[in-house]
């Protein structure tokens, strides 16, 4: 007999639900732009937000002060809601807060979240820490240290948000602005972010090309009216540079190259592509996530039209691209200049392959060079967001994808996300398989590969050289001024033309190496990358100095 007066309750372990959250923000990236958003989006109604940030890798800190609305005590009980219902967007609103995230960001790689908020003359200041949430026994909510409640201040409206205890070993500064670019790039308003004093600019990359594609046929019925645009650059472009941004009402979701990743030629494509009918999506899949992973639910069947549209438009650019790239590959002049990058490439790869095995004998002998293992050995921009499927070790951290988000955004709390498994990374002996989120791909990935060095034509106003740190390919621009005024009489057999791209490549080498090991946090002190730059010059300057001849 079942006693009527008996329910069955769904109930949540507020400390794992809390620290699950947090799991998803696996990179300083992730975290920084959590807080900054928020500081970008709650603000009064005639302000231009602006947002500080300050990184700092040695005293493994983060701060972020914004000029916004500002929280009361009923604001930050509200903030610290799990799962809290965004009032804005239930006001009508519709931003990028869906998740009701920012309590627990700051734990994905660190251990003390801070919040002090002004709100209409008043102040109120917040502290919860790791261990507190790990004493939790489960049952009933975790207190908040409250350092100070609603004190009479003079100050305008702002919060500022300080994460301390931070276990990465370095904060990856270039790539966090780099995010933030990319993130504002469309924000519907006047913003300003500065990272550590430098001020966060939407510098798109410089275009040869352009396309737009506008979808026909079931893809219309799907997608709606919309226009895809795809460029292409005049200069390789990083990692996250590359792809088509998928937008949804001006917000930012996603940036893919839907299947392209990886092949020939995609490194040079980007674009944009707004589809308003993602936001108003009621799938019971539905397309969002709230890993933040940039990545959109890819079970979801608008996400699914979306994909195959990108996809297939950016495939006829790439093969456009590679026939081009065929046909100047052929020409005299092109392999003569790929003999000679062939050679300077050999000296550079003589040199990183004794340097590898020099850290390595170094490591072996338990002094200079710390060991690091696991996550702590990689900046946190570093980590990539994997997803289930591939061939990168990985760690299941959810049988399931998230939980359902509630209010009006993402699926009113009601499905699962997604129906794979939530994964990250994990090392060498992880039974479980990952793929970078987004698509991104790792053939140009592998640490121990060597370098390439190609002579392009990108442009008087581009760089003289740049090096891919995905790929190891060095770049030389043809088109730089110095290199056209070495390059006497148009002649690319002229010894002063051939010094010079040797030099430059070899330049561009000591540059890359001394970023890649300041990029995991190798260098102790703030002249050692300067003194690692010279000795590589060195190196390989005696290494190569036949080629000078
Ligand atoms: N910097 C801030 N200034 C003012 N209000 C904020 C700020 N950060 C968060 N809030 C408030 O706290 C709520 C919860 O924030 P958050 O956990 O980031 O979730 P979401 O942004 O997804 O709503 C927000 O909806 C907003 O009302
Ligand atoms: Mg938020």
């Amino acid at each position: 007999m079942v006693d009527g007066t008996q329910h069955l309750l769904v109930r949540s372990h507020v400390a794992r639900d809390l620290l699950q959250n947090a799991a998803l923000f696996k990179t300083d990236k992730l975290v920084v732009w959590e807080y900054v958003s928020n500081g970008l989006e709650y603000v009064d109604p005639v302000v231009n937000p602006v947002v500080r940030v300050e990184l700092d890798s040695r005293s493994k800190r983060i701060t972020v002060q914004d000029n916004g609305r500002g929280m009361d005590w009923a604001g930050l009980e509200n903030f610290f809601l799990m799962h809290g219902e965004n009032v804005d967007r239930k006001l009508g609103r519709p931003g990028r807060g869906r998740f009701g995230t920012g309590k627990s960001a700051a734990f994905g790689i660190a251990d003390v979240l801070r919040v002090t908020s002004v709100r209409n003359g008043r102040c109120s200041k917040v502290e919860l820490r790791r261990k507190d949430i790990e004493a939790h026994n489960g049952e009933g909510p975790i207190p908040v240290n409250v350092l100070e409640r609603d004190k009479p201040v003079s100050e305008p409206n702002g919060t500022v948000v300080e994460i301390e205890s931070i276990h990465l070993q370095a904060l990856d500064q270039p790539a966090i602005i780099r995010y933030i670019e990319r993130q504002i790039a469309r924000w519907p308003r006047n913003v300003t972010v500065i990272v550590n004093g430098q001020v966060c600019s939407v510098q798109e990359p410089a275009a040869c090309r352009e396309y737009i594609f506008k979808p026909t046929g079931s893809l219309l019925q799907r997608l709606g009216d919309v226009q895809l645009v795809v460029k292409v650059s005049k200069t390789p472009l990083d990692e996250e540079q590359r792809g088509i941004a998928v937008y949804s009402k001006g917000v930012l979701h996603e940036t893919t190259l839907g299947g392209n990743e990886n092949r020939e030629m995609s490194q040079y494509i980007f674009g944009l592509l707004d589809v308003p009918a993602l936001d108003d999506d009621r799938s019971p899949i539905p397309a969002f996530d709230l890993s933040r992973s940039m990545r959109l639910n890819p079970n979801n069947e608008l996400v699914q039209s979306i994909h195959a549209f990108i996809g297939q438009k950016v495939d006829e650019v790439r093969r456009e691209l590679v026939e081009e790239e065929k046909k100047r590959r052929r020409s005299e002049e092109a392999r003569t200049l790929a003999r000679r990058a062939d050679e300077i490439a050999r000296v550079i790869n003589q040199d990183f392959q004794e340097f590898l095995e020099r850290v390595a004998r170094i490591r072996s002998l338990g002094h200079g060079v710390p060991e690091r293992t696991g996550q702590q050995a990689r900046s946190g921009s570093d980590q990539r967001d994997l997803v289930i499927g591939g061939d990168l070790p990985a760690q299941v951290i959810a049988s399931t994808g998230g939980l359902g988000a509630s209010g009006e955004g993402g699926n009113r709390g009601g499905t699962p996300r997604s129906i794979n498994p939530e994964v990250a990374p994990g090392d060498a002996n992880s039974e479980v398989r990952g793929r970078p989120a987004g698509g991104r791909g790792n053939r140009f990935g592998v640490s121990t590969g060597g370098f390439r060095v190609e002579f392009q034509r990108m442009g008087p106003e581009e760089r003289r050289a740049h090096c891919l740190t995905d790929s190891r390919v060095i770049y030389v621009n043809l088109d730089h001024p110095q290199i056209v005024a070495a390059r006497e009489g148009n002649n690319i057999n002229d010894p002063g033309f051939l010094r010079l791209v040797t030099e430059v490549a070899f330049t561009e080498y000591a540059i890359a190496l001394a970023h890649e090991l300041a990029s995991r946090g190798e260098f102790i002190d703030f002249t050692d990358p300067a003194v690692h730059i010279r000795e590589t010059l060195n190196r390989v300057a005696r290494r190569g100095a036949a080629l000078y001849s």
